[in-house]
């Protein structure tokens, strides 16, 4: 989709629109789903059914993390956008709950976040008992079908009983619409110089800052992004947050996330970011060239979470594992789309650049099951994995670590998944060509999308003679994280069987497997 606006009018036109418009109060998004359907994510959040888009509201609160989604229950493509929701003790099992939010005679639902507003400065809650608040778009739908500009406003919601129920503030909306389109995707969060809010919000083609003491009554700090950074399509869901520079707490940078959709290295959708510095007024960009958070296809809408506790300290994002290109024909069943893993994000520098790095979350380790170390050797063609691993061989975990004698100038290694269709799926690095590769090419069925299929890069100019690799491949997706988390790359795909089969490959030379190990993952579901 070009814009946003280009899409939904393409939806309106497919009659979709106003069929769950009406707030029944009941509807929840618990259902019979077995969750063992073909493709249906064991590792990942996926909806029980209906259509889900972005990550929403993610917070934490008093021990649970609130993950809130766009959320359309009524179909498997997108339509009238609610906030579903789920919590998680652990980041990694889900309780599916309501519907936090429906659409009203403001609009629909669109993205935004979650605070807790321990100072109380909205009122919503007492001393002591702090009240969760959702800041997220009202999204005039009416108004977009008539031809109006001003269709995007922010709305705020409270709740007072640990986000089980949620009450719309009456004067929304809290931030009206300045008369341009995009105005859209709301995060907040707590400035401790300032004592304010800030809410950072996408405008099209730019972000813009404002403060709020209340969260009621905002006012305009800044705009930052017109003509700096990737533009190949509209900005969407941004994110500040602040990161210590390599793990030290006294040297601090500030990191603007910003969704970009089309415009992404791979094509489609992406999430890119900016390092500089946030005075609680404006933002002041460092990052000299254009920075992608994850090069893969299907990472999009990646926020982190709010009010992580200090003695915790990490900053948690998640992102939403599709693309707009395909997301709403890709092949699965009662539902569509998946979340990322939770991923904890740092910040290194490294010849003059600062770099975002990513990981799954340590609490990953709790779905751990068979561990197999795979013994140090020398990949000459093939190394078949699967008769040392016990099927089903998804979901898996593998942490591998190659390197490269100086001889062997060309070669291109990896992963691959295979299955008796001869459909194989390969994730490795070429050294000629210097990249990260995810190729599904012959992953199965893609013929949904033709932008689908594809051989997927992340440039990388390797500095010495290792590669690490660290992945999760669950039963549909696969999430590189290489280079210690300097590159990322994830990818859906859809093989007609079940991948059964797991080798390592070495083409145009030898790799040497330094160290290996593999485990085998238990379903977050069962
Ligand atoms: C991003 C996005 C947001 C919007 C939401 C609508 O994927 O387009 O900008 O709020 O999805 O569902």
């Amino acid at each position: 989709m070009k814009t946003l606006s280009f899409f939904l009018l393409v939806l309106v036109s497919g009659s979709l629109l106003f069929s769950s418009c009406k707030s029944t109060g009941t509807k929840t998004t618990e259902s019979p789903a077995q969750y063992a359907e073909q493709y249906r994510p064991q590792v990942h959040f996926s909806p029980p059914t209906g259509w889900m888009n972005d990550p929403n509201g993610m917070v934490f609160f008093e021990g649970e993390y609130h993950l809130f989604y766009q959320y359309y229950p009524d179909s498997t493509v997108w339509g009238p956008m609610h906030w579903g929701h789920a919590i998680s003790t652990d980041l990694m099992h889900w309780e599916n709950l309501p519907i936090a939010l429906y659409p009203d005679s403001l609009g629909l639902i669109f993205s935004g976040s979650a605070v807790v507003d321990a100072n109380n400065t909205s009122g919503f809650g007492k001393e002591g008992k702090p009240a969760m608040v959702a800041i997220f778009t009202l999204h005039d739908m009416v108004g977009q079908k008539a031809g109006k500009k001003d269709i995007e406003s922010q709305g705020i919601a409270y709740s007072t009983d640990k986000g089980r129920t949620w009450t719309k503030y009456e004067n929304n909306p809290v931030l009206k619409s300045p008369g341009t389109p995009d105005f859209r995707d709301p995060k907040v969060s707590w400035n401790v110089e300032t004592k304010k809010w800030i809410m950072t919000l996408a405008v099209g083609d730019h972000v813009s800052f404002y403060s709020s003491p209340n969260l009621k009554e905002w006012t305009l700090e800044s705009e930052f992004g017109k003509g700096i950074g990737a533009h190949g399509g509209v900005w969407e869901c941004p994110d500040l947050l602040q990161l210590p520079v390599n793990g030290k707490a006294d040297q601090k940078k500030w990191v603007l996330i910003v969704n970009i959709n089309p415009g992404g290295p791979n094509g489609g959708s992406a999430t890119q970011y900016f390092v500089g510095e946030f005075d609680g007024h404006k933002f002041t960009n460092k990052s000299t060239e254009i920075q992608w958070a994850d090069q893969g296809k299907d990472n999009y809408a990646t926020v982190t979470f709010s009010n992580i506790p200090e003695t915790d300290g990490r900053c948690i994002s998640i992102g939403w594992m599709s693309n707009w290109q395909y997301a709403n024909v890709v092949p699965t069943g009662v539902w569509r789309s998946a979340m990322t893993l939770p991923r904890e994000l740092k910040l290194v520098s490294e010849n003059n650049k600062y770099i975002l790095t990513s990981e799954p979350v340590k609490e990953l380790q709790v779905l751990r099951d068979r561990k197999t170390d795979l013994k140090s050797e020398v990949i000459k063609d093939k190394l078949e994995l699967d008769r040392q691993l016990s099927n089903p061989v998804l979901p898996v975990e593998m942490d591998l670590k190659f390197s490269l004698p100086a001889t062997e100038a060309s070669s291109d290694f990896g992963i691959e998944l295979y299955n008796s269709k001869g459909e194989n799926l390969l994730i490795g690095y070429d050294k000629t060509k210097g990249e990260f590769y995810v190729n599904r090419t012959n992953a199965g069925n893609s013929n949904f999308s033709k932008d689908f299929s594809g051989i997927h890069i992340s440039p990388f100019i390797l500095n010495g003679s290792t590669v690490d690799m660290h992945l999760v491949i669950d039963d549909a997706s696969v999430e590189l994280f290489a280079m210690n988390g300097k590159i990322v790359m994830t990818e859906i795909f859809f093989p007609t069987e079940g991948f059964s089969g797991i080798r390592l490959f070495s083409k145009n030379g030898n790799v040497q497997l330094d160290s290996g190990v593999v485990y085998k993952l238990n379903s977050i579901w069962k």
